[in-house]
């Protein structure tokens, strides 16, 4: 079963972080117990998105080796209706933590990689976490790699913009193939209106050009934009298509339905 979800992409601005919270929140509404990583040390999104500016503790302690997980979760749970859990462990957005992060050599990236994979036992086995989703940096950065290693299921996000396609088909190649990781493909900003009618051209045309499976087609909503990331979609729109996309991915990857 897929319990930790990585979200990549090879460019930036794919709707990695977009559809990490969208996807936890998926989860958790449904009753889950999940918590969203931002692993994007680069450019640390998540506090601001979930409204968490005032943390005094932050992922990069943990991963520093500073403090325990459960000091670094913020609950998030009264954002959300249901009876589900919603926890954040969120990157620091402060220029010297950047800075830091940026400058960390590969030997305390390994480190870094242990501390990650111990979540397993920490929050998955201990704690009954149902799934945790890490939200990463574009490209090949250590931090993403790792996020990779450590995750039982990548969603791989996508436009139709030519440098970002031929990236990621490259990045799949090379990358992926490495680590023999479950993926799933999502294409995101889809101008076309009629695409996600025709999802199953769609899909045979993803495993010719990826050699991976398609785990869905985003339109490009005007109303995400318009939202200017003020929004939790999946909570504050339940009537929005984007709403019943995120449900349609999240139940493939919990039903283990992408081949
Ligand atoms: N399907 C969509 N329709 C409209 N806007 C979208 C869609 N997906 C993402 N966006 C918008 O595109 C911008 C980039 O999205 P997001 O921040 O989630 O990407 P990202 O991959 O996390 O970027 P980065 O690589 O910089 O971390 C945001 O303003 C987001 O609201
Ligand atoms: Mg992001």
């Amino acid at each position: 079963m897929s319990k930790i979800i990585a979200v990549h992409s090879y460019k930036g601005g794919t709707g990695k972080t977009l559809m990490s919270v969208n996807l936890a929140a998926t989860f958790a509404k449904a009753g889950k117990k999940v918590c969203v990583f931002d692993l994007d040390f680069r450019a640390p999104s998540l506090f601001a998105i979930l409204k968490a500016e005032n943390s005094e503790f932050w992922l990069n302690d943990y991963l520093n080796n500073v403090y325990d997980i459960n000091k670094v979760l913020v609950d998030l749970s009264s954002r959300l209706t249901g009876e589900g859990k919603f926890y954040a462990a969120l990157a620091n957005p402060g220029t010297e933590a950047i800075r830091d992060m940026s400058s960390k050599d590969r030997k305390w990236e390994m480190r870094a990689l242990g501390r990650l994979l111990s979540l397993r036992e920490t929050l998955l086995r201990d704690q009954k976490f149902d799934y945790i989703v890490f939200d990463t940096s574009p490209g090949l950065q250590y931090s993403s790699i790792n996020a990779i290693v450590a995750a039982d299921f990548v969603v791989v996000a996508t436009t139709g913009d030519r440098s970002d396609v031929d990236g990621t088909k490259r990045m799949l190649n090379e990358l992926y193939n490495l680590f023999e990781k479950k993926t799933g493909l999502v294409l995101n900003k889809v101008l076309d209106p009629t695409a996600t009618a025709k999802k199953a051209e769609w899909s045979a045309k993803i495993k010719t050009n990826y050699h991976v499976p398609l785990l869905g087609i985003l339109p490009c909503f005007c109303e995400i934009l318009r939202a200017e990331g003020n929004l939790i979609f999946v909570q504050d729109k339940p009537d929005h298509p984007f709403t019943k996309i995120m449900g349609e991915m999240a139940r493939k990857i919990e039903n283990n339905e992408v081949n």
